[in-house]
């Protein structure tokens, strides 16, 4: 039987998604539904005086407006609202739990009626009275009263003199928006309550997480609350941590002892967490052969008034170059906003985009190829943790990438390729990103007509887990792909970590062995009773589990089928439970690089700016699924596109409020705006970061992407913009 790891498996789930068979936390139906609507702030910081419900009340099919004043009893410390994934720093937000307004879009009441019309139509009955206090929401404007948080990077050498002694220096400032995930799914919750038990159908990224967070919020014991999320329209870690949506429902569900679903607007989800806007500062001082001496990166990024959320924006040119001289520093800029949270690639989207941008300029200041400037300063150690690579073929990403786009055709000059009325543009850039691995526990229960069911509590965020782990079981079990069924997305099932920093497939995968070999061995067991066994003698590692049979590994003809084994054992069923714990490895450094070439197309007049191809060269170890793999990493550059071109939430920062709160204006890329986009991925063994050889994906689809079109603007229209997105008012006027 071929292999199905590594294959170009088509989703297990996708005829459940396109049929409509795969239901979502808003699409559960159930008899007696009360429909929730959010009543949200719209002043940035303050205090309630009054809200004035009447109106509403007075409706029709109205069963109730929830606030702070009558809203079900919640705990009262901020240890009960700290989740799995929260800042370690700082005070969790609490829905509807006082007076105090924190950011604009805040949840403030919430309607409950017969049908989500007549509650969102009561929703806007609802009087609002406030005591406003002062606000900020600009970082520019409150750049300098950050504060230092830990830097991410040791520092080495002395960075403001190696700097100062390079014979050839480049120091500039990039600048990257806020940013919201949008995911297609709008976030939502349906709580129901039975009987002292809670059930919670939710759009998150992980179910225990969540079910953990309510038991403490509301005070309630672990078996009394269950929270599944079997399928998500996309989460891009805007569904790590529990969102408000979830505490609303279960509200509304305990005051009403019946069923309720929360289910936010677009726009609401603008009051939610966001990539953080930051303001990035490059220093790179060179040698008169092209290798760096200095290496300066400092990064101010904003969070709430309330938590410290901060990512690695600084520490990547430590992953990527040598440099005997370098420094690092992050400091955070309090604003009245929600706390931002991790979205795609959190830190390293907007850090490397900094220094991949600082890079090409380095090299136009060197008068070097930027690719070639790469491989003169390429390092095959952590230069912060002076560690070497589980595996880093990033040498052959340049390679690779470079060939499959043409590199060697670009003509160095700024502004000398053109076609027609169009600048020609070509850019690179490097990625990065961890290949991390968490402790995961997975079951698998056979049954004796050769079927086998794998759970886990990760949830598929769209990614393809179901599909993997299917993959990974019929490998294992030596069933076929159509005999696994996989279980995602309860938290009742076994335990798993959320489903972000792109550590599932690694997770829950390699922790697919140790339960498949202890159903080997208790199947082995029942097959050694069988009458005449051709299996007597033999251990556990002497046999295989293929085509539904058990096989000696040194003589394929002494067999026993599964399902004879298992009938003449009178075994209906075997079930196996393990954890992978996951030992820690300090004596190697796990990443995931990639090199991403870019060419647009610049309108000389109009300054309209085209991303007409793109090639990211992938290394991120053993990829399971060619099909899923590449539908990730083309996501990825079209994400990368929108954060050149598009992506940018737009504050009026009198009002502390969000102008483009919708995705007709909060733009991200549509078909026009995505042309070639080629993916490759390097072939990287990898024997050291884990027995299957997996780095993870998605994460670092996006990184270097804006970098690698920014350098690309720059080259064909030599206009050199630094602050995101690259919207044609910045180019128009050429230099
Ligand atoms: Mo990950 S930040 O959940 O895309």
């Amino acid at each position: 039987m071929a292999s199905y790891i590594g294959s170009a498996t088509s989703r297990v789930d996708g005829t459940a998604k396109v049929t409509g068979a795969a239901k979502y936390a808003g699409d559960v139906n159930i008899p007696g539904l009360v429909h929730g609507y959010v009543v949200e702030s719209t002043i940035p910081k303050g205090r309630i005086s009054r809200i004035d419900a009447s109106a509403a009340l007075g409706l029709a099919g109205v069963i109730d407006v929830l606030t702070h004043r009558n809203r079900p009893q919640m705990a009262d410390n901020d240890d009960a609202y700290k989740d799995d994934v929260a800042p370690e720093k700082g005070s969790p937000y609490r829905p509807l739990y006082d007076d105090k307004i924190q950011f604009c879009g805040q949840p403030l009441a919430l309607v409950l009626a017969e049908d989500w019309e007549t509650a969102r139509v009561a929703a806007s009955l609802v009087r609002i009275e406030y005591q406003k206090e002062p606000h900020v929401t600009d970082l520019h404007a409150q750049r300098d009263n950050g504060f230092a948080i830990d830097a991410p990077a040791k520092p080495r050498g002395d960075a403001e003199q190696g700097f100062a002694a390079a014979a050839v220096r480049h120091a500039a400032e990039y600048f990257i928006p806020t940013e919201h995930h949008n995911p297609m799914e709008l976030f939502a919750s349906t709580a129901i309550w039975d009987d002292g038990k809670l059930a919670v159908y939710d759009k998150t990224q992980g179910v225990q997480n969540v079910q953990k967070y309510l038991c403490g919020v509301f005070r309630m014991k672990p078996d009394a609350v269950r929270v599944m999320s079997p399928y998500m329209g996309g989460g891009f870690g805007a569904g790590l941590r529990p969102q408000y949506e979830v505490v609303l429902a279960v509200l509304g569900a305990l005051a009403l002892k019946r069923p309720v679903r929360v289910m936010l607007t677009r726009a609401q989800m603008y009051g939610l967490g966001h990539r953080p806007a930051s303001i990035e500062h490059l220093a790179l001082g060179a040698n008169s052969s092209g290798t760096l001496d200095s290496m300066r990166h400092e990064a101010i990024a904003v969070t709430s008034q309330f938590e410290e959320f901060a990512r690695n924006d600084t520490g990547w040119g430590n992953l990527l170059y040598k440099s005997p001289n370098a420094k690092f520093e992050h400091s955070l800029v309090k604003l009245d906003v929600p706390t931002s949270c991790d979205m795609r690639a959190p830190g390293a989207a907007t850090g490397v985009y900094a220094l991949e941008c600082a890079m090409d300029e380095l090299a136009i200041a060197l008068k070097t190829d930027p690719v070639q400037l790469r491989l003169q300063c390429y390092s095959d150690r952590d230069q912060s943790e002076d560690l070497p690579y589980t595996s880093k073929q990033l040498r052959e990403c340049y390679r690779r990438g470079a060939a499959e786009f043409g590199w060697d055709k670009r003509k160095a000059e700024p502004r000398s390729m053109r076609e027609g009325s169009e600048l020609v543009g070509w850019g690179m850039a490097s990625g990065v990103w961890e290949a991390l691995q968490m402790p995961a526990t997975v079951r698998i229960v056979l049954t004796a007509n050769g079927h086998a069911e794998v759970a886990t509590a990760a949830s598929d965020i769209g990614t393809g887990t179901y599909t993997i782990m299917a993959q990974v079981a019929a490998d294992m079990l030596g069933l076929p792909i159509d005999n696994i069924s996989v279980k995602l997305g309860d938290s009742t099932l076994p335990q798993c970590p959320v489903e972000g920093g792109s550590w599932i497939a690694s997770s829950v995968c390699n922790a697919i062995a140790n339960p498949a070999r202890a159903v080997r061995g208790d199947l082995l067991e029942l097959a050694k009773a069988v009458k005449d066994s051709p299996l007597a003698g033999a251990g556990v590692d002497d046999v295989a589990l293929t085509d539904g049979r058990i096989v000696s590994k040194r003589d394929a003809n002494r067999a026993v089928s599964i399902a004879n084994a298992m009938q003449s054992g009178k075994a209906e069923r075997i079930t196996r439970e393990e954890t992978n714990k996951v030992a820690e490895d300090k004596s190697h450094a796990r990443n995931v690089h990639s090199a991403i070439f870019a060419e647009v197309k610049v309108d000389e007049e109009l300054g309209v700016i085209r991303v007409t191809r793109v090639v990211n060269a992938v290394a991120a170890g053993r990829i399971l699924n060619l099909k899923t793999a590449h539908s990730q990493m083309m996501g990825g550059v079209v994400w990368g596109i929108g954060m050149a071109m598009h992506e940018e939430t737009l504050f009026d920062h009198r009002f502390g409020r969000v102008m483009n709160a919708n995705i007709a204006e909060y733009h991200v890329p549509v078909n026009a705006d995505v042309h070639d986009i080629k993916v490759i991925f390097v072939d990287e063994p990898d024997k050291t970061i884990n027995p299957l050889g997996i780095k993870g994906l998605g994460e670092i689809g996006i990184v270097g992407v804006a970098a690698a079109i920014a350098n690309a603007v720059y080259h064909a229209t030599g206009k050199r913009v630094r602050d995101l997105p690259i919207t044609l008012n910045k180019v128009v006027q050429f230099n």
